[in-house]
């Protein structure tokens, strides 16, 4: 049931307030400012060399920004992979060590194959999935649930950032283990997870301003997407949502990478999102900013007041968020990137929860 919405993308995209906060209460404890994974996990997290990560599209850039987490948090090295490339290129896992698989529907062939490639290899494998009941789920040491609820529209949007909500308190809590993060630390980052539904509400108040940029978006044929840090996987998510669903060629970009190649793509026809969180690399992020307006380019910022205030001259659009702690900041400015691909869909009048080619569940190869 779609409700009042005219898609089920444009409802799941709402619900988000409520799913992030359901999936944070699970593995929080709010009263002691503490992360409680509701299972044990299934290796001494304390004694662990590294961490190996696998999905598929949108799951594996969940898994990009979970990399940030448990670095920071935890101070435990993460391989991230592409569930496909994992699988056939006989990486050298250790017994005894973990492996972290995510996917929503938990029935992803690649995925469901790296899982039993790491199985062989004799590590524990622990899950991020939505589907309880699925064969991810089912052959995993740990299931950890996202309780997104289902997710019928083909573009993943409430799933990703409850795995989001997930990953985090995963790192919190093994951050614990390992002695990487004292409780005063570990209560301040509870509370600013806590903080975030709250923020995902407010943050779709942006969306007549989206509607407004999407039917400009619309009429390209290219889109360039930048950021630096946790909004590095987000530009890459922002690019994949757009192309799913639009049908517009997106490219999602480290900000860092702009002068090592897609620079020389900017002219006055190309519109550069760029993800801009008042965060700790916020003026690496302005020196690019600055490049792409210096060089014409069509300058679309997602940024706080102050931001967009410094832009005003130079973007030529500017999607203003609230004040939102920086680790986290990228699970809140997901809402405008989904909601710009969202509404470019809808403007093409294209079918946002069925694009052509795509299923939502990818159970072959
Ligand atoms: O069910 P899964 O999370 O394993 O699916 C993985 C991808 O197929 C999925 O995220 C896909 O990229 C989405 N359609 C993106 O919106």
């Amino acid at each position: 049931d779609k409700g009042n919405y005219r898609h089920f993308m444009a409802k799941e995209i709402h619900e988000q307030p409520e799913v992030v906060a359901r999936t944070l209460a699970h593995y929080l404890d709010m009263s002691s400012g503490r992360a409680a994974l509701p299972f044990d996990l299934p290796v001494d997290v304390a004694k662990l060399s590294r961490l190996t990560i696998c999905g598929c599209g949108t799951a594996y850039i969940a898994g990009l920004m979970g990399k940030y987490w448990f670095e920071r948090f935890a101070r435990l090295p993460v391989d991230i992979e592409i569930a496909s490339e994992f699988r056939y290129r006989d990486p050298p896992l250790e017994p005894g060590g973990l492996t972290l698989l995510i996917s929503q529907s938990g029935e992803t062939a690649d995925t469901l194959a790296s899982l039993r490639c790491a199985k062989e290899h004799g590590q524990k494998v622990l899950s991020v999935v939505n589907v309880a009941t699925s064969t991810i789920a089912r052959e995993s040491d740990i299931a950890a649930l996202t309780l997104a609820g289902p997710e019928i529209g083909v573009a993943s949007t409430k799933a990703f950032t409850c795995q989001l909500a997930v990953l985090a308190c995963l790192a919190l809590a093994i951050g614990r283990a390992r002695g990487a993060l004292d409780d005063a630390a570990e209560a301040k980052v509870v509370a600013e997870l806590m903080a975030l539904p709250g923020l995902i509400a407010e943050a779709l108040a942006c969306e007549s301003r989206v509607e407004s940029l999407a039917r400009e978006i619309a009429k390209v044929h290219n889109v360039l997407y930048l950021g630096r840090g946790t909004s590095y996987p987000l530009a890459l998510e922002g690019a994949l949502k757009l192309k799913e669903i639009s049908y517009i060629h997106a490219e999602g970009y480290a900000a860092g990478e702009l002068k090592h190649g897609p620079i020389a793509l900017i002219d006055e026809d190309m519109p550069v999102i760029v993800i801009a969180p008042r965060d700790a690399v916020i003026e690496k992020t302005i020196s690019n900013m600055q490049e792409v307006a210096a060089r014409g380019g069509r300058l679309i910022l997602i940024g706080d007041s102050a931001l967009a205030r410094d832009f005003a001259a130079e973007a030529e659009a500017a999607i203003v968020m609230g004040d939102i702690a920086p680790d986290f900041s990228a699970m809140v400015y997901a809402v405008p990137i989904q909601l710009i691909a969202y509404h470019t869909a809808v403007v093409m009048g294209k079918d946002a929860d069925q694009p052509r080619n795509l299923a939502k569940s990818v159970t072959v190869e």
